[in-house]
């Protein structure tokens, strides 16, 4: 399949951007960018890492950097950082060069998912309903103006997801 443009999957850690962003790459032949991923492998450090030795601010930098790449291509599904929603800079990268799906769990869903691991330095000690539900709702207003597509994953398996996000582009590009 070929896209004239990107699809940013977005969301709160746990939501399931990157389950979906794979099975999107192998249902549908889409090039999957992680971005996450790359950004261990350009820093040679651990995601906790770089938050511990050189803060959350350089960790932000070079995310906007990274997007910046990213955007200027096309045909991708890319599974962003949790937190890419925090800069205006980013959504709007995003918003020129793709369509932007929002991943939504509840914050029981998410601890389920994400209780087991000790990658993500902005859970560290926070692994309870109410304090995820309460970073959640920081972030909330940010999520829902970036998306033009909006997907609860609870109860859902990543296949039904994914179909439904196809589903849903369809929509969004006959509407144009
Ligand atoms: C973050 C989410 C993480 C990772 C970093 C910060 C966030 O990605 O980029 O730990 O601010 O929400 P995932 O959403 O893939 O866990």
């Amino acid at each position: 399949m070929m896209l004239a443009y990107n699809v940013y999957l977005i969301g709160f850690m746990g939501t399931g951007k990157s389950a979906v962003a794979s099975c999107l790459g192998s249902e549908y032949s889409l090039d999957v960018v992680e971005m996450d991923e790359l950004l261990v492998k350009k820093e040679g450090e651990s995601i906790a890492n770089i938050f511990a030795q050189k803060g959350e601010k350089y960790f932000r930098e070079r995310e906007s950097s990274l997007l910046e790449e990213i955007s200027t291509e096309r045909n991708k599904v890319i599974s962003c950082g949790g937190g890419v929603v925090l800069r205006k800079e980013n959504v709007q990268r995003m918003r020129e060069s793709g369509k932007i799906v929002l991943l939504t769990a509840s914050a029981e869903v998410i601890l389920e998912r994400v209780k087991q691991d000790e990658g993500r330095p902005l859970l560290k000690g926070k692994k309870h309903p109410k304090e995820i539900h309460n970073l959640m709702e920081e972030r909330r207003e940010r999520y829902e103006e970036a998306a033009d597509i909006i997907i609860c994953t609870n109860g859902k398996s990543v296949k039904e997801i994914s179909e439904e996000l196809m589903e849903e582009l369809k929509r969004v590009k006959e509407r144009e």
